[in-house]
């Protein structure tokens, strides 16, 4: 009897560019004749591809694999084998220590060593062997990763990892290593390849993207800008956008890329985590907020209609109540589309970590609570004041009700509509009547009888 196709299942935590990472791990894995399962349970191979980021996420991996004991353990009652792969940055930051605190743990990969993972899976199932890779390897995973064969309407695209900046809360110059652009052509074609496997819509990605300097040909370096108009000319790709961006690194001609690319979506995240100078400075941000404004004011200059996001973290060491009110005041004045918000916390081997005045925690909850409830206003008014409009929505997948698609809006709203199957894929002009502060609902009759009258 011919033997089944194996069976993978990944479960993603953290960011983009995790999702990005699990993509490229599903295609190299296809490479040796494995198939993707949503179900756990049938799965050859499970991989939790991990985040580090914040202590809830770190823990929540071990809380998962307690579960999948069970699913592995009954597996192997009917003679089913299952290897467990823990990958990205906890693997990174943790190692070993993994698979002394969970022995049901076969392999333990790095970030930037997943490429490797087919020879680990072999090594695993045929001796038995449990594996650790958490090398920054020399020879870069990108050089060893097949074509793009995954089709997503909307897909990522890594073209700048890990990070030099090292702001005193954050894991991520440790767990993804020092910054790297990739060459401008590699990208150009990856983007190419996407664009053929029928991507409408492609989002750069980097833990600092703008500080993009990938070399030309000529090995010079190329800005994010002049990256982002070199994939703009590629056929069928409708829309780029990029995240995330940082405040030092929000160069002239990134401004005025969302004035000329057409493309380019009018969508920015640039977080500022604290609205607080000293904060700032006890975070090595390295940036004010009359800077972080003026940028604000320069892209709304060019931009006018420009959805804003942002990251905040609430409860950092030494936050006072006057320091916690500049946060608050700072979104007021600037009025986000939409916000990530946090309470600090404290991560191994930052510097962060031992500083002694850190914030209770009842007292930081509190405050995010407040802080909370202001962007949550700030979404409903930005998704309220696009009712009426007629706008371009990209539609991607069914929506929960039978006969509707789901889609996103330029402002990477997502949009519900009444609308055929057979559209999905296009961009179309969907008029927005009704919304709630996750989404909008939008009607393409009156939108298409519009066009008509
Ligand atoms: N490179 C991006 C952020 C990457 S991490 C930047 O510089 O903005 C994503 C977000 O997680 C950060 O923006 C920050 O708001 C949050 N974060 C990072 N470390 C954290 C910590 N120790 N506690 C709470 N939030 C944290
Ligand atoms: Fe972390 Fe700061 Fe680097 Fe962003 S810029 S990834 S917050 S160290
Ligand atoms: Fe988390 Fe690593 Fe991304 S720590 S946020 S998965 S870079």
């Amino acid at each position: 009897m011919p033997r089944a196709v194996k069976k993978l299942f990944v479960k993603t935590y953290g960011c983009q560019m995790n999702q990005y990472d699990s993509d490229r791990l599903f295609e190299v894995m296809a490479e040796i004749g494995f198939e993707s399962t949503d179900e756990m349970a049938k799965a050859d191979v499970v991989v939790l591809n991990t985040c580090h980021i914040r202590e809830k996420a770190a823990e929540k991996v071990y809380s998962d694999l307690g579960r999948i004991k069970l699913i592995r353990n009954k597996r192997l009652q009917k003679g089913e084998e299952t290897t467990i792969v823990v990958a990205g940055c906890v693997a990174q930051a943790e190692g070993r220590e993994i698979l002394a605190r969970a022995p049901v743990v076969n392999i333990v990969i790095g970030p930037q060593s997943f490429h490797r993972l087919p020879d680990y899976i072999f090594s695993a199932e045929q001796h038995k062997q449990r594996i650790v890779d958490t090398d920054f390897p020399t020879d870069l995973k990108f050089e060893h990763l097949p074509g793009r064969s995954i089709k997503k309407l909307s897909a990522f695209l890594t073209v700048q990892e890990g990070c030099d900046k090292f702001c005193t809360f954050c894991v991520v110059p440790y767990t993804r290593g020092g910054e790297y652009s990739r060459p401008l052509k590699e990208i150009v074609r990856e983007a190419k390849e996407l664009a053929q496997q029928g991507s409408k819509e492609i989002t750069l990605l980097g833990q600092n993207v703008n500080a993009y300097h990938g070399a030309n040909k000529k090995g010079q370096p190329v800005s994010l800008a002049r990256l982002i108009k070199k994939i703009a000319k590629i056929d069928g790709l409708e829309r780029i956008r990029y995240t995330t961006s940082h405040p030092n690194d929000m160069s002239t001609d990134l401004i005025e890329a969302h004035r000329d690319i057409e493309k380019l979506m009018p969508y920015l995240h640039l977080p500022f985590q604290s609205g607080s100078d000293k904060i700032l400075k006890a975070m090595n941000r390295d940036h004010q907020i009359d800077k972080y404004l003026d940028i604000l004011g320069r892209v709304r200059d060019v931009r006018p209609d420009i959805a804003l996001s942002t990251d905040i973290i609430v409860g950092f060491p030494g936050e006072t109540d006057q320091d916690f009110e500049a946060t608050m005041q700072l979104v007021r004045d600037v009025k986000y589309a939409q916000a990530y918000s946090f309470t600090y916390s404290p991560r191994p081997g930052t510097t962060a970590a031992s500083i002694e005045d850190q914030v209770e925690k009842h007292v930081a909850s509190e405050r995010l609570q407040q802080l909370q409830a202001l962007l949550k206003e700030q979404q409903l008014e930005f998704n309220r004041a696009q009712i009426g409009k007629k706008l371009p929505v990209l539609l991607e997948k069914p929506g929960r009700e039978p006969g509707q698609l789901v889609g996103r809006s330029p402002y990477l709203q997502l949009v519900h509509v009444i609308a055929p199957d057979e559209m999905r894929g296009q961009i179309v002009e969907v008029d927005i009547v009704d919304t709630t502060r996750n989404s909008l609902a939008g009607s393409l009759k009156r939108a298409q009888n519009k066009e008509l009258a």
